[in-house]
This record gives structure tokens, C-alpha cells and sequence, in this order.
């Protein structure tokens, strides 16, 4: 690829602040951060009107939960058994002891893990997932090849077990975008490159094995489970924004079946087996002329899209006649069903439409299901879904349609030192940054609660729907994740350049510093440990960042001495004795290190110790952390690698396998002794 056509990728290439290198805010969130804040309402004197409504219904609420939490006897938390075949209340078998490495200078291509430890892939771009798929050839992909062979960009990951011994599994992962600059010969022409590019994108399902528990995973070609979810996958929209008039198109009359899923970032594992997956920066690949405000809520712009789909296929033109509505197809939480390789994979509008980091359920102690979401924007919104139905303890089917019908609700966050937040990151005087908060309706039992708004514009146009209730605004909500050991729920608030600049808003006690560069993580405590409450207490856990270079930082009073130094928390993950391990994304350009995998301990007095496990290479994000802690594996989705590179001149060939440009793959940390893998 030329640097002309390269820079047609990349319009905004010489412009881009904020975290990330200008290659990955480009191609990965559309330049989010260097356009306006998408978010314009004002919901301090929206407060102010609806504060008394909502307060009443939430009384209504809290009265209820405060009835079922005496029939069930206080603090009962029904927990299904984990995905990974973990029991929630075991304590970590000390198989994933490990002393914490030192931090990764960011100009360092290397993937580095403590020395008792190895590393090798599970699986990279490329591989063929199916017999009759052609092995990779970077100088001579296809359309067709790619659609066989695992994707780009690998985000989300979970691998389940498929047996007793532990020797087979299914892995799944998500593959959220694309970098055609690192990709392709630069000879290659560009509707190949669109067309390989979109089958790059989507889900991946491969089946693994391997000898014994404890030992590395090899995927199997070939295999029974072996699927890719790519753009020309129909998906089915379920509950109530399924069927009306704003999600229909000229392809899809009925308003119910849809072609594929975009930019799919983390996601989440239910307890029934099934993946959610995020349909989070989707605006990017639309083209739509003039936006309309519901378009610009969503970060929908007059620039055409630089990849250039609509010049292959209509629907991705919204101004071509009959795909208006194409965008509003886009944006919703996926759930696949890893164990049928027929199934129809669905989208679930109960969920509400936004850029859609991921979704993670609980099963509450009377059997609802709730999901907790981020919509991962500067100045965005934290949600939770209750479903109507109640979890039935191995009925999948049953269980699989629990996120189809529900109630859904955005945060409201109260601190009770806000007098004292001046923006600095200092710690309030009562010693914590800390306060209540409560859940606010957008919809129940199937209406709008949201005056003025039908029930499925709530959910199409749902950030739009939440601006009119009052909720905070939070430095980019992304995992959302409660714990499975004591159902605290952990929001990892990636960063915000912009808090507190110009007109936006200020930092408050849940968002407690200025041009937040390092971000920070909230803990919720739901109501008598509720996952049905209205309302909840939240405290932070941390203020990210290194206090070797003074940065003001926070762990929960732990010596900020004694901590791996860490920025821009991203990705959650728990291990069997509930201890929270941290991937992050945009180290580099704050603490000038690697992006790794963070091990943090929760309670007594090492809480808030943070301890870093691993670094990947200099222009890599770590994704989809997945910790086996009991056989001492670990597996990362090492994502965008040398994505500051151009073809011919990569910044890392990670792998290290020699192919000549890198490739994300999902690795597997192990026990073992040359600690560096296939690179010694
Ligand atoms: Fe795809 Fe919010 O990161
Ligand atoms: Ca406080
Ligand atoms: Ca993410």
C-alpha cells in the first residue's frame, strides 16, 4: 500500500490526540477521540427536573428488592456454575504464583512474561479453520481464504471446556477490526483489500486439545465446532425493537434478520455457555451524508467511511434509498452459541443500542439475569439489563432466551465528598472516593419509561433515551464485570482527555481528575447485594497511573510503592478466588510503557496490590484476558501488534513465526522454564 492510499485509510492520520497511536484511533474507533464528544446534554439541570420522578420510583423499586431479600434470607447470591468450570467459592490452587515483572519500555517488541513461565499461540490470523481452507499466504489472500482462516484483530476470548479430562475445548473470539496498511502488499488492489478486510472481521469458534490439563492447547482444523462469523452471516434481532420500522430496510421488510456484526470489541460469557459479544464503533463503516442528531449522538459523521464498503455493497450507503435505517442495525450486545455450529447467532435490542464494550451476566438469588454494560465514549453511560424471565438451572434452550425480554436501566452516580473534587485526583478527606447511586428505568415491562420516547426508540436511539434521565457521565466505561465470588460489579473507566475541558463536564467524585489520561476502576456494591436493586454504593478501587513519575494515583490506600505501575484499564477478568486481573489498552502514550495483564487483589490488606503478569509488544493491546489459575494458564488475545507499522517496514512481527508482518493472535501462558516462548 501506497502512503497516499494509506493516508485514504487514515484521513486523520496527522491530527489524532489522546491515547492510543493515530493508526489504531483511526482505524479502530473512527477518531473518537479527536472529534467533538458525542455526548452534548446537560444532565445537571436534567437532574434537577426529573430527580424527584425517578426518586419515587425508586423507592418503588427498593421496596420490592427489600421483600424478596427477606423471603430469601439476606445475602443469598445464586451463582450458576462459572463458564470455565470453576467453582466461584474455591479458592485459587496457587498454581499461578508469579513474581510480577518489571514494566515494558513501549518501544520494546517483545511479549514478556515472568521467568517461570512460557508462552506460544493458541491460534493467529490466518489459520485455517476448515479442510478445505487454504493455508495462509500473506502475499496471496482471498476473499474466500480469509472467510476460512481465523480473523484480524482478536478482542473478546473465552475458551470453555468440552470434556471431563480437560483435554478438549472451544475457543471464541471476536475480531474487531482491521489494519489494511500492516495486511497487504501494497500491490494488492483495493476491493480485494475491502473485500478480504470485511471477511477479517466478525467471530471466530475453533475447538482446541491437547495432551493433559496443564499442557499448552494446538486448535484442530477441521473440527466439528470450527465456525466464522463474518459480515455475511444472518443474525435474528430479538425483543422489542425486533420487527419495527427502524431497523427495516429494502433487504429486510420484516425488520428481523441481519447481515453480520461490526467491530466487535469484548464481550462476556453467560453461565448457560452461550458469548455476548459488543457491536461497539460501528459508525465508522456508514456512509450517510448529512447526519441526523440521533446519527451524531452516535458519533455518525458527514466524512465518508474510509474503508470504503459502500462502494461495494449498497447497505453500507445510508443515503442509498432504503438502507436509511442500515446504521440502526448496528450497535446491539450478539449472543452466538459456541456449541451449535448450525445455530443462527441473534442480536438483542432488550440490551439497548450504543458502542457496546461488552456484557456480563449474573443470575440473581431469584433467578433473573441481570447483564452489566459500558458504552465505551468519552462521557458515556453505564447500563444494566433485568431480564423478565427467571434462569432455569440447565435448561439452555430456556436459558437462551432470557436477554430477549427485560427491563433496562443507566446509572446514576452520587459522591459524598463532591464539595472536595477539584479535579486533582487528591483523595477526599473522609479517605475515599465513594458515595450511593441508583439505577434509572428506560424501560419496563416492555414500555418506555423515558417520556416522550416510544419503547423502541428507547432501545434504537438509546443513548439519546438515557440523556433525558439524568445519568453520569462516566471516562469511558468499557468491561463491566461483577465478581462471581462476591458480586461486587468493577468498572474499568478506560480514560477521558477531555474531563473537565471547556464545556465538558467537570470531574466529580466517580470521575475525580481533569484530562484523565490513566483512567481508573469503580467498584459497585448493589443493594443487599442485589443484582435487581435500584439502587447501589460505589467506591474506587484505583486511579491508574505510575506513581514513580508522580503521577497522582489512588490503590485503596495500598503503598502506591509497592504497586506495577498501570494505565488505561480496559478488559476484566476474575480468577476462582475472585481476585480482579486487569488488561489494559493506551499505556504507552501515558506511562510510556507496554500494554500487559495486571493481577489485583481485592480484599484485606493487600487490597488494591497491584501485580503486572505479562507485556505485549510496544503497538499491541492485551484483550480477552482468560485466567485458568487452577492448572496456571493464562490466555491474552494480543491485539493490533505493529499496528504503527507499514508494510515492508513493521514495527513488530509478532508472532515472531516468520511470516513478514504481524499477526494478532490469542496466546496461552504456561508453566514452564525458558519463560519467552517461541522467541528465545
Ligand atoms: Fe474496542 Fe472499547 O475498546
Ligand atoms: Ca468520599
Ligand atoms: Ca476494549
Amino acid at each position: 500500500m501506497t502512503i497516499e492510499s494509506r493516508r485514504r485509510f487514515l484521513p486523520m492520520l496527522d491530527h489524532v490526540k489522546g491515547k492510543r497511536s493515530a493508526v489504531t484511533c483511526a482505524l479502530k474507533c473512527d477518531n473518537a477521540c479527536a472529534k467533538d464528544v458525542c455526548n452534548t446534554s446537560n444532565n445537571s439541570y436534567m437532574r434537577d427536573i426529573i430527580s424527584a420522578e425517578y426518586s419515587r420510583r425508586s423507592m418503588l423499586g427498593v421496596g420490592a428488592v427489600g421483600a424478596l431479600t427477606l423471603l430469601l434470607g439476606g445475602n443469598a447470591v445464586a451463582q450458576a456454575p462459572s463458564a470455565q468450570g470453576l467453582s466461584p467459592a474455591a479458592k485459587a490452587g496457587g498454581r499461578l504464583q508469579f513474581s510480577p515483572i518489571a514494566p515494558v519500555e513501549s518501544t520494546v517488541d517483545a511479549f514478556t512474561v515472568p521467568k517461570t513461565y512460557s508462552w506460544e499461540p493458541v491460534i493467529r490470523w490466518g489459520d485455517p479453520l476448515f479442510n478445505d481452507t487454504p493455508d495462509f499466504d500473506i502475499n496471496n489472500q482471498t476473499p474466500e481464504a480469509q472467510a476460512g482462516q481465523f480473523g484480524y484483530n482478536n478482542d473478546y476470548l473465552d475458551i470453555l471446556p468440552l470434556d471431563k479430562k480437560n483435554t478438549r475445548a472451544v475457543l471464541v473470539a471476536n475480531h474487531e477490526y482491521t489494519n489494511e496498511g500492516i495486511m497487504f502488499p501494497p500491490t494488492m488492489d483495493p476491493a480485494t483489500v475491502r473485500a478480504i478486510s470485511k471477511n477479517a472481521h466478525g467471530m471466530g469458534v475453533v475447538e482446541l486439545e491437547r495432551k493433559a490439563e496443564g499442557f499448552p492447547w494446538k486448535y484442530v482444523r477441521g473440527a466439528k465446532l470450527n465456525r466464522r462469523i463474518t459480515m455475511s452471516t444472518p443474525f435474528t434481532l430479538t425483543g422489542p425493537a425486533a420487527g419495527t420500522d427502524l431497523v427495516k430496510t429494502v433487504a429486510d421488510s420484516e425488520g428481523r434478520t441481519v447481515l453480520g456484526t461490526l467491530n466487535n470489541c469484548a464481550g462476556g460469557t453467560t453461565p448457560w455457555g452461550t458469548i455476548l459479544s459488543g457491536e461497539e464503533n460501528f459508525n465508522g463503516y456508514f456512509k450517510v451524508g448529512t447526519p441526523t442528531a440521533e446519527q451524531r449522538r452516535y458519533g455518525l459523521t458527514s466524512t465518508d467511511p474510509g474503508r470504503g464498503w459502500h462502494l461495494d455493497e449498497e447497505r453500507f450507503d445510508a443515503t442509498a434509498e432504503g438502507y436509511e435505517n442500515e446504521p440502526n442495525r448496528f450497535g446491539w450486545i450478539v449472543e452466538l452459541d459456541p456449541m451449535d455450529p448450525n445455530s443462527t447467532p441473534v442480536k438483542h435490542t432488550a440490551l439497548g443500542r450504543f458502542k457496546h464494550e461488552g456484557a456480563n451476566v449474573r443470575v440473581n438469588a431469584d433467578g433473573h439475569v441481570v447483564a452489566y454494560m459500558g458504552d465505551d465514549e468519552r462521557f458515556d453511560y453505564l447500563y444494566k439489563f433485568v431480564s423478565r424471565d427467571k434462569y432455569i438451572e440447565g435448561n439452555r434452550e430456556h436459558n437462551k432466551t432470557l436477554l430477549a425480554n427485560g427491563d433496562l436501566f443507566v446509572a446514576r452516580f452520587q459522591g459524598d465528598s463532591e464539595g472536595e473534587i477539584d479535579g486533582s485526583g487528591a483523595v477526599p478527606s473522609d479517605g475515599s472516593f465513594d458515595g450511593s447511586g441508583e439505577w434509572i428505568p428506560l424501560t419496563r415491562d416492555g414500555r418506555s419509561a423515558v417520556p416522550g420516547m416510544t419503547i423502541e426508540q428507547v432501545l434504537v436511539y438509546t443513548r439519546l433515551a438515557a440523556d433525558r434521565v439524568g445519568p453520569t457521565k462516566l471516562d469511558r466505561p468499557e468491561d463491566v464485570e461483577p465478581n462471581p465470588v462476591t458480586g461486587k460489579v468493577y468498572v474499568a473507566c478506560t480514560n477521558n482527555s477531555n474531563r473537565g475541558k471547556g464545556s465538558n463536564a467537570k470531574a466529580d467524585e466517580t470521575n475525580p481528575r481533569n484530562e484523565n489520561r490513566d483512567g481508573h476502576i469503580i467498584e459497585i456494591t448493589e443493594t443487599n447485594n442485589d443484582a435487581t436493586a435500584s439502587t447501589f454504593n460505589w467506591n474506587l478501587l484505583m486511579l491508574c497511573g505510575d506513581p514513580a513519575q508522580g503521577d497522582v494515583t489512588y490503590f485503596s490506600g495500598f503503598p502506591v510503592d509497592q504497586v506495577s505501575p498501570i494505565s488505561c484499564p480496559d478488559n476484566l477478568a476474575f480468577d476462582s478466588a475472585g481476585n480482579l486481573w486487569i488488561s489494559t489498552d493506551g499505556a504507552s502514550s501515558g506511562i510510556g510503557y507496554s500494554d500487559g495483564l495486571f493481577k489485583v487483589s481485592l480484599e484485606g490488606a493487600d487490597r488494591g496490590k497491584v501485580e503486572q503478569f505479562l507485556a505485549v509488544p510496544g503497538d499491541a493491546e492485551t484483550c480477552g484476558p482468560v485466567i485458568h489459575d487452577k492448572e496456571g494458564m493464562v490466555f491474552v488475545a494480543v491485539q493490533h501488534p505493529g499496528e504503527d507499522g507499514t508494510w515492508g517496514a513493521h514495527t513488530s512481527l509478532f508472532p515472531y513465526d516468520g511470516t513478514p508482518a504481524p499477526r494478532p493472535s490469542v496466546v496461552q501462558v504456561f508453566r514452564g522454564k525458558n519463560g519467552k516462548g517461541l522467541r528465545k
